[in-house]
């Protein structure tokens, strides 16, 4: 095999009780790759279309991640990578996550699997700390592993492949505003009360319970973030306005994606997803401010080898 083309999904990471350690891959969200073998060795990004990213290396998430995996093997030839975005940057949907995981779950086929997917993880993080300045894996894991993802460790990569209900659907409200992961951690409390840590821990346990046992009700009690949305709300245009009408329209629960400004809903069944999207996008139409909606399952496989 010479060439491969990717369709490389966005995600959802925190999940609300889960900050950077959980996260969710959609279906029909996300962008395309290219990526071929040539005779040079080393990376060189030749394509980019759908967004104004740096071709350079070292300044580009795919390039750098890439250039991490490439680094760890004596490979006598090189790689092209081709970028054709679908997920904005700063949408809060994994933009920055696409890419790095894209690039070295590519380049891995390309060579004949030499890693494993968890490997493949470290050097797509490579990528997100690029892009926010921490190695967080709540995006690129879900990718590449598909599902509800849960990261438990991730310097030593123990990473857990959380169940999937069958009747869950997302919701998303892109807000098209860009907000620069980097920015969204930097309004963030660097000490939380011990009583709010308490909380959390007991709504992330209870999350991943439902998940095992199918309990919509556990799950839509469990999804709530009380540690980092109260900082990060006033990020994000119409934050409460968007929280009522997702509950209104009978969703399990909302909250910010990833570091935002989207938001995302989980709902059990599609007619709910797409009554919560049309109510939460009634809220922004008055404002001015662009926005787009989507409603994803849940993608299970994590990206897909389109040709
Ligand atoms: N867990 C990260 C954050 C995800 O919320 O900052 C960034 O997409």
């Amino acid at each position: 095999m010479n060439e491969i083309k990717l369709f490389c999904p966005a995600s959802v990471a925190n999940v609300s009780c889960g900050f950077d350690i959980l996260g969710i891959c959609l279906e029909n969200v996300g962008d395309e790759m290219i990526i071929r073998k040539t005779n040079n060795p080393g990376v060189k990004i030749t394509k980019i279309k759908g967004d104004n990213l740096p071709f350079e290396n070292k300044k580009n998430v795919a390039g750098i991640s890439a250039m991490t995996l490439v680094k760890e093997k004596n490979i006598p030839f090189g790689f092209e990578i081709e970028i054709y975005k679908g997920i904005a940057s700063g949408s809060g949907i994994g933009s920055s996550a696409a890419s790095s995981a894209g690039a070295v779950f590519g380049i891995n086929k390309l060579l004949g699997s030499p890693f494993t997917k968890n490997e493949l993880i470290k050097f797509a993080m490579e990528g997100e700390k690029l892009a926010s300045g921490t190695l967080h894996a709540d995006n690129v894991a879900p990718i590449i592993l598909g599902g509800f993802t849960l990261i438990r460790c991730s310097k030593t990569l123990d990473i857990i492949n959380l169940p999937t209900p069958k009747d869950l659907f997302i919701t998303i409200v892109h807000p098209k505003i860009e907000l620069k992961t980097s920015d969204s951690r930097s309004v963030l409390k660097q000490k939380v009360p011990l009583q709010k840590t308490i909380q959390q821990s007991a709504n992330l346990a209870s999350l991943v319970s439902g998940l095992y046992t199918n309990d919509y009700k556990l799950i839509s009690r469990s999804l709530v973030d009380v540690i980092i949305e109260p900082s990060r709300s006033a990020l994000i245009p119409a934050f409460d306005e968007l929280k009522y009408a997702a509950k209104k329209k009978g969703s399990l629960g909302s909250g910010i994606s990833g570091s935002g400004p989207s938001m995302f809903a989980l709902s059990k069944g599609e007619k709910i997803a797409k009554n919560v999207s049309a109510e939460m996008g009634k809220v922004l139409e008055p404002l001015d401010v662009e926005y787009e909606t989507f409603i994803s399952k849940i993608n299970t496989e994590g990206i897909k080898i389109i040709s």
